[in-house]
C-alpha cells in the first residue's frame, strides 16, 4: 500500500512516498533554513510563502523518485497540526486538491504522531514487536518536549510536557546567545565536540513532583554565564570556534541531555513500559542518543538523525494503518495549529 505523505508544519516543505508504513520509496525535503537563518528564527510569513513555491515541485520530485503516478497511490496523508497556521494551510490545501482530483483516500496526521512513527521506517525495526507496547515516547523538538505513553497504535497518554520552552527552542536560544548559527541544536552539538569539560556545570532544571520539564531557567543561566564571560552580546569579531564557546556549549548541552534522560527514565519506570522511543529534531542529538541508550535498562528505539528532524516519510508511515483500516476521504479536513497528542 503506497501513501504520499506531505509535511509543511514549520520550515520544511516535504513529500514522501511510503509503502506499508515502513519502506521509503522517496523522501524529499526542501529546507528554508537559509531564508530564516538571517533572522535567527522562523518568520511565519516567509515560511508560508516559501511553502507555496516549493510545494508542487517537491511533490513532483517525490513521485518521480518513487517512479509512481498519482493515480497509482493508495492514499494521501498530510500534517494538519500542530504547527504554524499559514504553513499548515499550504500543505493541507495542496494535499486535498491532489486527493480530490484523483479521488484518493485522504486523511490528516498529527505531526507528533509522525515523529513517533518515524521509528517504524528504520530497516528491520518494528517497535510493536521489539520492545513491544507499552512504550514511553519522548518527543523533543523545536515546539514540544512531551512524554507520551503509547499503549497501542493510536493509543496515547500524555504524562509529561514542558511548562515553558521546548528543548529545541532552548538549544536555538542558547546558540543565539553564543553567537552560533540557526538552528541551534546542531550548532551547539558541533561546538561541544571540541570541549574538554572545563566549564562548571549549569543547573539542571527540575519541576518537583511531576514528570514535566522546564527549560527557561537553564536558558537564563546560560545567558548569565555568557554575559560574565563577555561573550554576550556577541561581538562582531567573536570567534565561534573558540575554546570558551565550546566549553559553554558543552555545559549547556549536558544540562539539557541530562534532564531529558533522567525524566524519561523516571517516567519509564513509573509507567512500567517495555522500552523508550525518541523522536523529533532534538532526538538527532548524539549525546542524547548515547546517554539514553547507556543509562536505560530497557531498549531504546530512535530513528536515524535524518528521520528525527521534520520530514514527510514519517507522515506517510503514521497514515498507513489508518488508511488501511478505514480509507476515508476527509474533505472537510482543517488545520489545527495547537493540536495535541494524548
Ligand atoms: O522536529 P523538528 O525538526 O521541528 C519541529 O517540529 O520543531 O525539530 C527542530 C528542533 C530545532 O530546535 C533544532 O535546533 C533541534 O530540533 N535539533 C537539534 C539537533 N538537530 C536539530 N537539537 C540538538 N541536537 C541536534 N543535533
Ligand atoms: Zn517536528
Amino acid at each position: 500500500m503506497k501513501i504520499l505523505g506531505i509535511e509543511t508544519s514549520c520550515d520544511e516543505t516535504a513529500a514522501a512516498v511510503i509503502e506499508d508504513g515502513t519502506v521509503i520509496h522517496s523522501n524529499v525535503i526542501a529546507s528554508q533554513v537559509e531564508m530564516h537563518a538571517r533572522y535567527g528564527g522562523i518568520v511565519p510569513e516567509i515560511a508560508s510563502r516559501q511553502h507555496m513555491t516549493a510545494m508542487i515541485p517537491v511533490v513532483q520530485t517525490a513521485l518521480s523518485e518513487a517512479s509512481i503516478n498519482l493515480e497509482d497511490l493508495d492514499g494521501i496523508a498530510v500534517t494538519h497540526g500542530p504547527g504554524l497556521a499559514g504553513s499548515l494551510l499550504v500543505g493541507v490545501n495542496a494535499a486535498k486538491g491532489l486527493a480530490v482530483s484523483h479521488n484518493l483516500p485522504f486523511i490528516g496526521i498529527n505531526h507528533l504522531e509522525g515523529h513517533i512513527y518515524a521509528a517504524w521506517l528504520e530497516d528491520g525495526v518494528d517497535p510493536e514487536s521489539d520492545p513491544g507496547f507499552p512504550i514511553m515516547c519522548l518527543i523533543t523538538s523545536g515546539g514540544h518536549t512531551d512524554l507520551i505513553v503509547m499503549r497501542g497504535h493510536g493509543d496515547y497518554q500524555l504524562v509529561g510536557r514542558t511548562r515553558d520552552d521546548a528543548a529545541g527552542e532552548a538549544f536555538d536560544k542558547a546558540a543565539r546567545v553564543l553567537g552560533l548559527g540557526f538552528p541551534g541544536g546542531p550548532e551547539i552539538q558541533r561546538a561541544a565536540e571540541s570541549a574538554i569539560g572545563t566549564e562548571p556545570r549549569l543547573p539542571r532544571p527540575n519541576v518537583k513532583n511531576s514528570l514535566d520539564f522546564s527549560f527557561s531557567g537553564l536558558k537564563t543561566a546560560a545567558l548569565r554565564r555568557a554575559e560574565e564571560k563577555g561573550m554576550y552580546p556577541p561581538r562582531e569579531d567573536q570567534n565561534i570556534d573558540s575554546q570558551e564557546v565550546s566549553e559553554v556549549a558543552a555545559a549547556f548541552q549536558e544540562a539539557i541531555v541530562d534532564t531529558l534522560v533522567k525524566r524519561t527514565l523516571e517516567a519509564a519506570q513509573r509507567y512500567d513500559v517495555n522500552g523508550i522511543l525518541m523522536g523529533g529534531g532534538v532526538a538527532a542529538n548524539s549525546q542524547l542518543r548515547e546517554w539514553m541508550s547507556d543509562q536505560s535498562s530497557t531498549p531504546v528505539v530512535v530513528p536515524r538523525p535524518g528521520l528525527c528532524t521534520d520530514n514527510a516519510a514519517m507522515i506517510g508511515a503514521a497514515a498507513f494503518l489508518r488508511i488501511k483500516d478505514n480509507p476515508d476521504r476527509i474533505w472537510d479536513l482543517d488545520v489545527i495549529p495547537n493540536l495535541r497528542l494524548g
